[in-house]
């Protein structure tokens, strides 16, 4: 059977870094409040110069760097984001054309922070469709554009980023010793959509609007569906937390990461942290994550990798793919 098998993963980061110090002459709060309460201790936020487009593109090219490919071998990108560069078109098309592309097809995804998740699950039934052969799948979001910078119960907890990943076409014989994509499960549930939200759009305000969030409400109901979803992907491919080698979830906050793999039986060492350094970056935040850690070389080949978000929506879901 046809598998999507991951080439090469990539990022790119703006160049500014906001320590948890820099909020405490803007808002009332501290560096302690922000460590104890989140794991974050620092966030990069974009300059003018840098925007949804231009970090996703220098992720696409790190990505297609790392998996020794240019933008002639690709035939889809699928980007994840809720900050595009403009209501339209699609900020993908944005960066097939930065990257010299003018063959092929790009559309954007909208998920909120489980964009990614999302992304490889579509990017791997185009694939396995065969509508596709290589696909880059990018999560990129400039948060700190959204943000209502006096609200301290929101504007500590996001940053801007982007990671890239190129999937392509392989053969697998249909087990779990396969590599590429393995199992998924996607949620959404729009009855949660008041909880995290931005307050305008094209079709109502007319303006790009603010982000609001219920934080603790969202917590409440974080662990419970990220495990769910998790159990599910699981139970499809027919393995146990203990066969994972590696954990790489949505960085909203380190409470729900340590929440939820205590939940799931995933020892400490295999869980992938880095909401310390970047903040939650939304649907930017997976393959950041994931990126740091092949370039670590913690995530090598053959290995067995999760990757889960969830957010505004609400949406939430799980891809397992080995490496
Ligand atoms: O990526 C999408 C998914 N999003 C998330 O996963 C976010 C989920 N939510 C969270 O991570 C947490 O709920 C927060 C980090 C947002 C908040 O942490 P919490 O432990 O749930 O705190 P809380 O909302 O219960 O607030 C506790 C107190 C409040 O004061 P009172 O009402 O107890 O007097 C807040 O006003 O902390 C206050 N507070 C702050 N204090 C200092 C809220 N923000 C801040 C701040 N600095 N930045």
């Amino acid at each position: 059977m046809i598998r999507s098998v991951v080439r090469g993963t990539g990022a790119a980061l703006p160049r500014r870094i906001m320590k948890n110090a820099d909020f405490e002459g803007m808002v009332e709060t501290s560096d302690e409040w922000i460590a104890q309460r989140t794991g974050i201790r620092q966030r990069h936020i974009a300059a003018d110069d840098e925007t949804t487009a231009s970090l996703g593109e220098a992720a696409a090219r790190a990505a297609l760097d790392n998996a020794g490919l240019t933008p002639a071998d690709i035939d889809l990108i699928v980007l994840a984001t809720s900050t595009p560069n403009n209501t339209f078109p699609a900020t993908a098309v944005d960066i097939q054309n930065r990257l010299g592309m003018h063959h092929g097809f790009a559309f954007d995804m909208q998920a909120v922070c489980s964009g990614f998740v999302y992304a490889v699950t579509t990017a791997d039934l185009y694939i396995r469709g065969g509508l596709a052969k290589r696909v880059l799948v990018i999560g990129s979001e400039t948060f700190s554009r959204i943000l209502d910078w006096s609200d301290r119960s929101t504007c500590v907890l996001f940053g801007d980023g982007a990671g890239a990943m190129v999937l392509e076409a392989g053969e697998g014989a249909g087990g779990i010793e396969d590599h590429g994509v393995l199992a998924a499960s996607l949620r959404s549930d729009g009855a949660h959509k008041d909880k995290l939200f931005v307050d305008g759009g094209a079709s109502t305000t007319g303006t790009v609007g603010h982000l609001r969030m219920e934080g603790r409400e969202v917590f409440k109901h974080a662990v419970g569906m990220i495990t769910d979803v998790i159990e599910a992907t699981f139970s499809a491919a027919g393995i146990t937390a203990e066969d994972l080698d590696w954990f790489v979830p949505h960085q909203a906050n380190k409470r729900i990461i340590d929440a939820s793999a205590r939940k799931l039986g995933i020892a400490e060492q295999k869980v992938v942290v880095t909401v310390d350094l970047h903040g939650n970056t939304s649907a930017a935040s997976v393959p950041l994550a994931l990126s740091v850690a092949v370039a670590d070389g913690r995530i090598k080949k053959g290995d067995l990798v999760l990757i889960e978000a969830m957010g505004g929506g609400f949406t939430w879901g799980a891809v397992l793919l080995r490496w």
